[in-house]
C-alpha cells in the first residue's frame, strides 16, 4: 500500500523515487505546516520506503516556497478546548523517521521552524539551501518546542546556542546553522539534486543511520552546561521577562543536560503543556492570527490590482516626516523630502543622519547601509520632481487650512494615479480629500512616533478612497516593515480615540487619591511598555491640552474637567520637552523623577473639584484605565470604525505598548469575561458619571454570554 492511495494524505504528501533514493515531498501550502494528514502521510511514506528493497535512502523535502514552518498552529486551540488530545500523531511520525533503518535526509529551503526543525532534527542528516532559515520560534506563541526540539538541539548545537534559540525564538541562517552543526551541508544549486546525491553517498558508505539522540559530545561538560543555563536565565531576567515560555524553554534545555533523551522529551512535554494551556499562549496565538487577519477586508478582493510603489515623496521634514522618510529609505524606496525652508530641511536631514549614525554606533546598521539609505533621500524645496512619485505622504503641521493648502498644491503637481496620503492624527480625511480633483486617491497613513521604529500604521479610509488605494496601502505597510490596520474616518481614528479615555482615567485617578508613580507602576506591572502619565510627558501634555480646549463642545455633559492636567499645562509643565510634567526631568535626561510639587497641584485640584481623596488599589487603577480602553473600543466597533475587535488589539500592541501576551485590550476583556467587565463599568457609571455609560455592544455581548472574539467570528461568517 502506498501513501498515494490514502486520503486525505494523497495530496499533502507526494512520494517518488530517484536513483534508488525515495523522495517525500510535502505539499501543504502556503507554509507546509504539519496539519492533519501531513504527519500521517510522512509516516506512511517512510514505512513504504523502509520496506522497498530498491530504495537505499530517503529525502524529505518541502514543495513550494519552504520546508515545514512548524506544527499547524490552528490545531492548538483544538487541544486546549478539548477537541483533540495532544500532538501524538506528530510525535509518532518523528519516531517513524528516527527509527527508519535507511538514512533519512531533510532538505531544507525557506524556513524549518518549530515542528519543522524538530522534524529535520529527527532525520539522520540535514542539507540546506544558502537562503534557508532554521529556528524554534515557539516562544513567540507563548510555547516551547514540544516535539523534542529542546532535547535534540543541544545535542547538535550545544547548550548555550540551544538555550538562546529556544528561549529567544529568533531563527538563524543556513551558514550559522552549519557552523553550529545543526545542518550538515549548505548546498548551492538544485536542492533536491544535492540532497539525492548526498543520500546516495551515505547509502554507499553503508553503516547505520546517525541519530541525534545518540550524539553526546556537545553535552559532555557538565560545568559548562550549568554555566550556559545560568547565563541564559540571567539574560532573560535582565530583559525584564514576564513570560512563562522562555523560562520553561530554558528548563527543558536544562533537562537535556541531565536526562536521557526520552526522559528529557517527557519533561519537555510537561513544560510544553503548561505553556499551551496558559492564557499567555492563547493570547499570543490570537495575536499571530490577528496580525494576519488585518489584510482581509470585506468587499476588497485579494486580487485587487495594486499601484506599484517605486518612488515616494514626503512633505514636511519634522518629527514625523523625517521618520516616514527613513521608513521608505529603509525599505529601499527612493524618497523626495520637501520642506518650506532650507533651515527646516537641513534640520530634518540632520536628525535623519543622526538617527542612522546612532544605529551604526549600536552595530544595527553598517556605514555602507547608512550611506546607501541616505542616498535614497532626495531633499527639495519645491514640487519639481513630484510627478515621479507614486505616493506622497503629507506630514506638515496639524491644521485643516494648511492641510487643505498642501493637498490643493499636490493635486496640481502629482500624477493622477499617485496616492495622496495624509499623516494627520486628528483631522477629517474627507475634508482634506475634497480639495483635490481625485478624492479616490486620498487616504490617511497615520504613522506613530518614531515613525521609522513603530510598527503600527493606521490606514484611514476616506469615503472615496479607492479599492486599489486601500489594497496598495495594506501591501505597502508590509513593505515598510509595518502592520497596516484599516480604520474608519472618525475623530482621532481608532488608537488615539481610545487613548483619550485611558489617559483621562489615569488623571482622574490621581485626583481621587492615587500617586503618579503608583498609576504608572500599576500599568507597567500589568505589562504596558510605559505608564500613561510618563507617556503623556513624552508626547507633550500641551498636545492633549490643546485638543481638550478645541473639542470642549464634544465633551459629554457633566464630565469632570482634567483640572490637574490643565493646571500643569498652564504652569508650562508640558512634559519632557520643558523638563517637567507629571514628573521632573533633569537636564538632558529622559528619566522621570517623582516631583512633590505635582502631588500638591493634584491635591489642590481635587479640593477645588470637591473630590474626596482615598487610597487606591492597583487593581482599581488597572480596571479604570484598561476598561476605559475596552468601552471606547466597543463603541468604535459598533460604529464600524474598526472592522474587528482583533484589529483593535493589533493597533494597541503595535502602537501603544500593550502587552502582546495579554492579546490586546479586547482579547484581555474576553479573558476577564465581558459580564465582569460590564459590571465594573456599570459601577463606574454610578460612581462617576455618564461618561462611563457602557457601550451597547459590550452590554449586548455580555448579556448573550459572548465575547469580542466570537463577535469577530460571527461577523467573518456573515454573508
Ligand atoms: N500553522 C498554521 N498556519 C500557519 C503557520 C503554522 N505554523 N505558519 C503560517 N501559517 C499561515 C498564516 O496564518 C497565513 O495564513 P493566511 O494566509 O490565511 O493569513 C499563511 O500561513 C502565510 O503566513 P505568513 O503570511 O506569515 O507568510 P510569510 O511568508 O510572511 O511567513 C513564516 C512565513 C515565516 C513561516 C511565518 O508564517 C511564520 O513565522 N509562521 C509561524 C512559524 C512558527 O511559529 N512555527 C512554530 C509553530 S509551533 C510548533 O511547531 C510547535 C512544535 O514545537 C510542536
Ligand atoms: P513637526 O512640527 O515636527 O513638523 C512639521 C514640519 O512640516 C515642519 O518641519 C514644517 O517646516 C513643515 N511644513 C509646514 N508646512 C509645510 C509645507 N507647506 N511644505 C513642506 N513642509 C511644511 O510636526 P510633526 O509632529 O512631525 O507632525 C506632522 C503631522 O503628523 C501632523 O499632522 C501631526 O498631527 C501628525 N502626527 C504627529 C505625531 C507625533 O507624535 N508628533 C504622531 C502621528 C501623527
Amino acid at each position: 500500500m502506498g501513501p498515494t492511495s490514502m486520503q486525505p494524505t494523497a495530496t499533502l504528501v507526494d512520494v517518488t523515487s530517484r536513483d534508488g533514493v525515495g523522495v517525500i515531498t510535502i505539499n501543504n501550502p502556503p507554509v507546509n505546516a504539519l496539519s492533519p494528514g501531513v504527519p500521517e502521510g510522512i509516516s506512511a511514506a517512510v514505512t513504504r520506503f523502509q520496506d522497498d528493497k530498491s530504495i537505499q535512502a530517503v529525502v524529505l523535502i518541502g514543495g513550494g516556497k519552504t520546508f515545514i514552518a512548524g506544527a499547524d498552529i490552528k490545531e492548538f486551540e483544538k487541544i486546549t478546548s478539548g477537541k483533540k488530545r495532544d500532538l501524538g500523531v506528530m510525535r509518532g511520525m518523528l519516531t517513524v523517521l528516527e527509527n527508519c533503518p535507511k538514512p533519512v535526509i531533510a532538505a531544507i529551503h525557506g524556513t524549518a521552524l518549530g515542528g519543522g526543525l524538530e522534524t529535520a532534527m529527527t532525520c539522520h542528516y540535514r542539507v540546506a539551501a544558502p537562503s534557508a532559515q532554521v529556528g524554534q520560534p515557539e516562544v513567540k506563541l507563548g510555547l516551547i518546542p514540544g516535539a523534542g526540539g529542546t532535547q535534540r538541539l543541544p545535542r547538535l548545537a550545544g547548550v548555550a546556542k540551544a538555550a538562546e534559540m529556544c528561549a529567544g525564538g529568533q531563527p538563524i541562517g543556513a551558514a550559522e546553522a552549519l557552523q553550529f552543526g545543526i545542518v550538515d551541508r549548505v548546498v548551492d544549486g538544485d536542492l533536491l539534486d544535492s540532497a539525492v546525491a548526498f543520500a546516495r553517498e551515505l547509502a554507499a558508505r553503508g553503516g547505520l543511520p546517525r541519530r541525534v539522540r545518540d550524539l553526546s559530545d556537545k553535552l559532555n561538560d557538565a560545568a559548562a552546561n550549568a554555566q550556559a543555563i545560568t547565563a541564559a536565565r540571567e539574560a532573560l531576567s535582565k530583559r525584564g521577562n514576564r513570560l512563562i515560555a522562555p523560562l520553561n524553554a530554558i528548563e527543558a534545555v536544562e533537562a537535556a543536560t541531565k536526562l536521557p533523551l526520552d526522559e528529557g522529551c517527557r519533561r519537555e512535554r510537561e513544560l510544553f503543556e503548561e505553556c499551551l494551556f496558559s492564557d499567555q499562549s492563547k493570547a499570543l496565538i490570537h495575536v499571530f492570527f490577528s496580525e494576519r487577519a488585518v489584510s482581509r477586508i470585506p468587499g476588497l478582493p485579494r486580487d485587487t490590482p495594486l499601484i506599484p510603489i517605486r518612488r515616494a515623496a514626503v512633505v514636511g521634514a519634522g518629527t514625523m516626516g523625517g521618520g516616514i522618510t527613513m521608513a521608505y529609505a529603509n525599505a529601499g524606496i527612493p524618497v523626495l523630502l520637501k520642506e518650506v525652508s532650507q533651515d527646516a530641511l537641513d534640520r530634518g536631514l540632520a536628525t535623519i543622519t543622526k538617527n542612522y549614525a546612532a544605529s551604526v554606533k549600536k552595530g544595527k546598521l553598517t556605514q555602507s547601509q547608512m550611506d546607501q539609505r541616505l542616498s535614497l533621500i532626495q531633499p527639495t524645496l519645491n514640487y519639481e520632481r513630484f510627478t515621479e512619485a507614486d505616493i506622497v505622504v503629507e506630514a506638515v503641521f496639524e491644521g485643516m487650512d494648511l492641510k487643505k493648502k498642501v493637498f490643493a498644491e499636490l493635486n496640481g503637481v502629482t500624477r493622477d494615479d499617485a496616492i495622496l496620503a495624509s499623516n494627520t492624527s486628528t483631522l477629517d480625511i474627507d475634508q482634506i480629500a475634497a480639495v483635490t480633483s481625485r478624492p479616490q486617491q486620498v487616504i490617511g497613513h497615520h504613522f506613530f512616533s518614531p515613525a521609522n521604529v513603530m510598527r503600527l500604521l493606521e490606514i484611514v479610509r476616506g469615503k472615496a478612497s479607492s479599492p486599489a488605494v486601500i489594497a496598495t496601502s495594506l501591501t505597502l505597510a508590509r513593505t515598510l516593515g509595518k502592520v497596516g490596520v484599516l480604520v474608519g474616518n472618525c475623530r482621532a481614528f481608532v488608537g488615539n480615540r481610545m487613548f483619550g479615555p485611558y489617559q483621562r482615567e489615569a488623571q482622574f485617578l490621581l485626583e481621587e487619591g492615587a500617586r503618579v508613580e503608583q498609576v504608572d507602576a500599576a500599568l507597567v506591572e500589568f505589562g504596558m511598555a510605559m505608564g500613561p502619565l510618563a507617556v503623556g510627558d513624552l508626547a507633550g501634555l500641551d498636545v492633549s491640552w490643546r485638543i481638550r480646549k478645541e473639542y470642549k463642545h464634544l465633551t459629554p455633559p457633566g464630565m469632570r474637567e482634567a483640572l490637574a492636567a490643565d493646571r500643569l499645562c498652564e504652569m508650562g509643565r508640558w512634559g519632557q520637552k520643558t523638563g517637567a510634567g507629571w514628573y521632573r526631568y533633569s537636564e538632558g535626561s529622559r528619566a522621570p523623577a517623582p516631583d512633590p510639587e505635582v502631588e500638591t497641584i493634584i491635591a489642590d485640584a481635587a479640593r477645588a473639584a470637591g473630590i474626596q481623596r482615598r487610597k487606591m488599589t492597583d487593581q482599581e487603577i488597572i480596571e479604570r484605565t484598561i476598561y476605559a480602553l475596552v468601552n471606547e473600543g466597543a463603541k468604535i466597533l459598533e460604529e464600524g470604525f474598526a472592522l474587528r475587535a482583533s484589529d483593535i488589539d493589533i493597533i494597541y500592541i503595535n502602537g501603544y505598548g500593550f502587552p502582546a501576551y495579554r492579546g490586546g485590550p479586547m482579547w484581555y476583556a474576553d479573558t476577564v469575561g465581558l459580564s465582569n467587565v460590564l459590571d465594573r463599568i456599570s459601577q463606574f457609571e454610578k460612581e462617576h458619571g455618564n461618561w462611563w455609560s457602557p457601550a451597547p455592544l459590550l452590554r449586548e455581548l455580555a448579556q448573550r454570554g459572548k465575547s469580542f472574539a466570537s463577535w469577530d467570528q460571527e461577523k467573518a461568517g456573515a454573508p
